[in-house]
């Protein structure tokens, strides 16, 4: 399989991880409503090797028909078009398109990928995190990389699977090297969160961190005193724990982590969410 370095220049990927993020790549650009972009002739060389790939995202619900144009190594520019299906009209992907082309901060500027959320779109649980990491902005999916994998165990600790609930953090972008997220980065993003929560309209919310904690309850204090109790985001009752990430340093937390979760599913059945896989209590 051949390597190259990653288009961060921090380590060697393979051809097929390239693929799938260009794939992930042309599909927030398709939904954006983008129909054609110039190829240098390296890209069109690389797009030819992976032509498998490219034919899978023009196979996928968001596009219609193959790319058409033409590809080639060598030549001075390429111009590739890809047919793509009128998007849905609907609140929640109106919004997801929104956020996917936002430009409203530094971020976006260093950004591989725009990480809306991902789950059940009328989840009773709404997971909300910091920011996306290094793994996240890659694949554009929040919570993949190892805090992800705790993240999943508390979730089905608690009866959650993680297609269940819905899974946001409060910036949609990574900020560079994974520092903390500054003031305006949380203001320019927190109508996003907002809206994600009209639109989703979840029963309870569960806020993982000092970040998402902060910026929902809008408040400066520590975690340590808002843990234990229930608050309010937009009329939604919000429990607040430690970020998994957290846990990952701090083993000691776990024992504390594991009374907010129950106090998390109590509170969701007794807000009368879904049993999971069943209807709505
Ligand atoms: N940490 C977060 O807060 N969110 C992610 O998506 C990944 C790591």
């Amino acid at each position: 399989m051949r390597s190259s370095i990653d288009p961060k220049g921090c380590w060697p990927v393979s051809e097929e991880t390239r693929g799938e993020l260009l794939i992930r790549y042309l599909k927030q650009r398709i939904e954006l409503g983008q129909r054609e972009w110039y190829l240098d002739g390296g890209a069109a060389d690389f797009i030819a090797r992976i032509g498998a790939l490219v034919r899978e995202v023009s196979a996928s619900p968001a596009t219609a028909g193959p790319p058409t144009g033409t590809t080639g190594a060598g030549c001075e520019g390429t111009s590739v078009a890809i047919n793509a299906a009128p998007r849905s009209g609907n609140d929640f992907e109106a919004l997801r398109t929104e956020v996917l082309g936002c430009t409203r901060c530094r971020l976006a500027e260093a950004r591989m990928t725009v990480v809306f959320g991902e789950g059940d779109g009328e989840a009773d649980l709404l997971v909300v995190g910091e920011a996306p990491g290094y793994e996240e902005d890659l694949s554009g999916r929040p919570f993949v990389g190892p805090a992800g994998k705790l993240l999943d165990k508390m979730l089905a600790a608690i009866g959650f699977r993680r297609d269940e609930v819905f899974i946001c953090n409060v910036l949609k972008c990574r900020p560079p090297g994974n520092r903390d997220p500054l003031a305006d980065e949380i203001a320019a993003c927190r109508p996003y969160l907002r809206k994600q929560v009209e639109v989703i309209a979840p029963r309870v919310i569960c806020a993982f961190g000092r970040f998402a904690a902060q910026t929902l309850l809008a408040t400066d204090q520590s975690l340590t005193r808002l843990r234990g109790s229930t608050h309010e985001f937009m009329g939604v009752p919000v429990v607040v724990t430690y970020h998994p990430a957290a846990l990952l340093r701090n083993a000691e937390w776990k024992r504390p982590a594991w009374e907010d979760l129950k106090m998390l599913r109590r509170l969701y059945d007794d807000a009368g969410g879904r049993t999971p896989g069943g209807e709505r209590g």
